[in-house]
């Protein structure tokens, strides 16, 4: 049996500047997509794959999170008076305060260093890292496809996605030993890879599954790619004694940390909803005429 994975870890502390002006005085997790903003997507994707707590690893903008996943009392107190009961179940959806943490990264160093920092939450059981800029929409949540995995073959799991050999350079891609079409077993990872030296096409997103292992690696701070302590890397430390293996996830992946990914989201999700798709459709047919 593979022991449980039940904590979940969200780094949040990156400076966005792809999102600047917008996320200069907010973290570009509080982005919304249509009407929630990225981190409650990704929270809610992780409860429904069965995590019973969360860390967020946050920079700045930390209170607007916390107040994001609070009580708003005035703001109740009217929608109860005006009897707004369905956007009052929208405000209060949020996890007891016993199931989220929050911790500052002192300093962005690289989203290995943003999970190093939830050392101490996580302890010594396996868990999850979802990075709330990787949307997938898909009819199972794409955590809840790995968690099946991981049930049988156990390890670290990443999701992956394939990518044009042309973009290796900006992802963390996998070297294969074997693979069934869906999950690829693999023997080793780069961190963004030139297309030359890439040894396959096959990318990871933002959702990991973890064993504990790779706190040993990250213990060590040492900086990798781009000057940053890399989780890939940590990863890569633990291929001797950790099973590792690649998700083909079923889905469609927004990269929401890029400007276009984070329309195409928009749209995307705009249109798996019953009070918006007419309207959509038609304005996307105008804009497109
Ligand atoms: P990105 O590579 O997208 O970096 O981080 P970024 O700073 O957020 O955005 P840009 O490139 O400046 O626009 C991927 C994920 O890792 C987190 C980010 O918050 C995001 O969820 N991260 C990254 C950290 O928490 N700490 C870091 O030091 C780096």
């Amino acid at each position: 049996m593979n022991k449980p994975v039940r904590k979940a870890v969200l780094p949040v502390a990156g400076l966005g500047t792809r999102f600047l002006p917008a996320t200069k005085c907010m973290p570009k997790e509080m982005l919304p997509v249509v009407d929630k903003p990225l981190i409650q997507y990704a929270i809610e994707e992780a409860e429904a794959a069965g995590i019973e707590k969360f860390i967020l690893i946050t920079g700045r903008g930390k209170n607007l999170m916390e107040d994001h996943f609070d009580h708003a009392f005035e703001l109740e107190q009217i929608l109860e008076q005006r009897g707004k009961d369905r956007e009052l179940d929208l405000v209060r959806h949020f996890p007891e305060p016993s199931k989220i943490q929050y911790t500052r990264q002192q300093q962005a160093m690289g989203l290995g260093h943003a999970v190093w920092c939830a050392k101490d939450f996580v302890h010594d059981e396996p868990f999850a890292v979802l990075l709330p800029d990787d949307m997938v929409l898909a009819e199972r949540g794409c955590l809840t496809q790995m968690m099946d995995a991981y049930n049988h073959v156990g390890g670290n799991i990443v999701a992956v996605t394939e990518v044009p050999r042309d973009q290796t350079n900006r992802y963390g891609i996998l070297d294969i030993e074997d693979d069934d079409g869906r999950l690829a077993r693999a023997r080793g990872l780069v961190e963004k890879p030139a297309p030359e030296d890439a040894p396959s096409t096959l990318s990871i997103i933002g959702r990991y599954i973890l064993q504990p292992e790779v706190f040993d690696h990250l213990d060590k701070q040492i900086a990798g790619a781009g000057g940053e302590i890399q989780l890939t890397d940590a990863i890569a430390a633990t291929l001797d004694s950790v099973p590792f293996h690649g998700l083909r996830y079923e889905g469609t992946r927004y990269d929401c940390g890029s400007k276009p990914g984070f329309i195409a989201a928009n749209v995307a999700y705009a249109l798996q909803r019953d009070d918006m798709e007419a309207d959509v459709r038609a304005a996307l047919a105008e804009i497109l005429k």
